[in-house]
């Protein structure tokens, strides 16, 4: 079998010893690639996420039988590395986590937000599979990875039954807090036995801090937490450990699983109740000072939220990294919604924590089954978009990019699904994206439908004027 191939150069090389004739053909290559970036002084991490590991997939001609996942609809065709309709085979699993020592083996550290076990009902899984489930994904980073800090968070599948994430002390908790004890600190061992969260200093640096949220407390499917105002304390917690990272001239990443503010891909879908929505908008808004990045999963799609002061100034940026499993969520109303898997390194300044450019590689999962597992470079944020780095004002470009007239959008979209779905995205699906994208309040986002939703037949026009004028130039010659 062949070895996993990587189509694009490493981000970062090791730079022995060299001839000078070999320095200058090195600095030759470097006027032709972008190795300028590695020279200069940055760090790079993972960020992965959504792997859902089936451990019942199996490659087979019947296709009512190969994995639970998929639930009723059938997989024909499936192969090593796993199936559209269904979450990840072992195979898949372990090809992403070669691909990330292939491509970027000495990360600083690894962001890994959660959501380990399959979709199937409750009934098919419990206690034990689920701590099962995440234990051996926990063995195979461990030990690809050994010596890397990896700060992970828990998904709403990470918990028996499902995104019912108690408010307090659970056995649940505390055995995951073993499973990850190497990873965790003794500080941070305790808060994620009372509620599922923890803050570190970054890499154990002062002035560098990392903050792991149990989003999934405001998760509208988590009963246990409906009538609560601040579950498990989460919110007095953040608030206070932000107001100290201020006065202490800290910087901070936030990390989670479920991301504030709505669904791209399905209208008015949000995954936190209201009150919690507004509470996390006003703490970053309240805190934006400190506030370096926040890195989500949940979606398994690429996108992105932006968040704004009360004058329009964009203040911070809510990173959504795709998923590995390929699963084509069953969400209704949602046409088409499986994505290729992928994986992302993001590269910062250490000693600001700006985030500077972040890299989605990912497996054309049909390319893959067919022929060879190849994980090859999807894009790089600063090179398909023209922004200098991934500040908040970059990311704002970007939207405003996304929400113009040129091909942004279609580009955007393409990723979106992580070079999966690459239809035409205009009309509602422009709308849907640009406002989530936007708008992480709620009313604000009602706004921008009515907005954006005039925008677009304003735009629709454009194709039809030019069509017109492009008739009548004709008639003229
Ligand atoms: C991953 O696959 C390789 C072969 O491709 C195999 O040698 C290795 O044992 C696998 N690792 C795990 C953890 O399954
Ligand atoms: C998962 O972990 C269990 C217990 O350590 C082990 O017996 C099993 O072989 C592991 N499965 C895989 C696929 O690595
Ligand atoms: C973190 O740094 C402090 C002081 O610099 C040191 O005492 C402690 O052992 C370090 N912790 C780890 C886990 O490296
Ligand atoms: C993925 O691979 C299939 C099969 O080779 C190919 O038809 C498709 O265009 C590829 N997708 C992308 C985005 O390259
Ligand atoms: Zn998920
Ligand atoms: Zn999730």
């Amino acid at each position: 079998m062949r070895a996993t191939g990587v189509s694009s150069s490493p981000v970062r090389h090791s730079s022995p010893a060299m001839e000078p004739s070999a320095l200058r053909s090195l600095l030759l290559l470097c006027l032709l690639s972008d190795c300028g970036r590695s020279l200069a002084a940055l760090g790079s991490f993972w960020h992965v996420t959504d792997i859902h590991w089936d451990p019942t997939y199996q490659v087979t001609n019947n296709p009512g039988r190969v994995c639970e996942s998929t639930g009723t609809r059938p997989a024909p065709n499936a192969g090593k590395f796993g199936h559209y309709n269904c979450d990840s085979p072992w195979d898949l699993i372990n090809s992403s986590v070669k691909a990330m020592k292939n491509i970027l083996p000495e990360p600083d550290f690894i962001l890994w937000t959660g959501d380990d076990t399959p979709h199937v009902p409750n009934e098919q899984l419990g206690e034990e599979a689920v701590l099962s489930i995440i234990g051996n994904l926990t063995q195979l980073l461990r030990l690809a990875f050994p010596k890397t800090k990896v700060y992970a968070a828990l998904g709403n599948h990470d918990y028996h039954p499902k995104s019912q994430m108690p408010p307090g002390q659970s056995t649940m908790y505390e055995r995951m807090a073993h499973l990850w004890q190497t990873w965790l600190e003794p500080e941070s061992r305790r808060t994620f036995m009372q509620g599922g969260y923890y803050t570190e200093l970054l890499l154990n640096k002062t002035g560098y801090r990392v903050l792991v949220l149990n989003t999934n407390l405001y998760y509208d499917q988590n009963k246990l937490t409906e009538n609560i105002a601040d579950p498990a304390g989460q919110f007095e917690w953040m608030d206070n450990i932000l107001t100290t990272a201020a006065k202490k001239n800290e910087k901070v990443y936030i990390v989670g699983h479920i991301p504030p503010g709505f669904f791209e891909k399905k209208r008015n879908k949000p995954w936190f109740r209201s009150h919690f929505n507004r509470r996390y908008l006003e703490l970053v808004q309240k805190h934006h000072a400190v506030i370096y990045g926040q890195f989500f999963g949940h979606h398994h799609t690429d996108s992105f939220r932006m968040f704004y002061d009360s004058k329009g100034k964009p203040i911070s940026t809510v990173f959504i990294t795709p998923g590995i499993t390929p699963w084509k969520t069953t969400l209704p109303g949602v046409e088409n919604g499986a994505n290729n898997p992928g994986i992302r390194i993001f590269d910062y300044d250490p000693s600001t924590l700006l985030v500077k450019d972040m890299v989605t590689y990912y497996l054309n999962l049909t390319y893959s089954n067919m022929a060879w597992e190849r994980w090859e470079k999807e894009y790089r944020l600063s090179e398909a978009f023209l922004v200098p780095d991934a500040s908040p004002s970059s990311m704002h470009t970007v939207l405003e990019q996304l929400a113009g007239t040129g091909c942004d959008l279609q580009k955007y979209y393409e990723f979106n699904s992580v070079s999966y779905d690459l239809f035409k995205c205009d009309g509602k699906c422009r709308v849907d994206h640009i406002c989530a994208i936007r708008e992480v309040d709620f009313e604000r986002y009602e706004q921008c439908l009515v907005k954006e939703g005039a925008a677009t037949t304003h735009l629709a026009l454009i194709p039809f004027l030019i069509s017109i004028a492009l008739s009548v130039h004709q008639a003229a010659l």
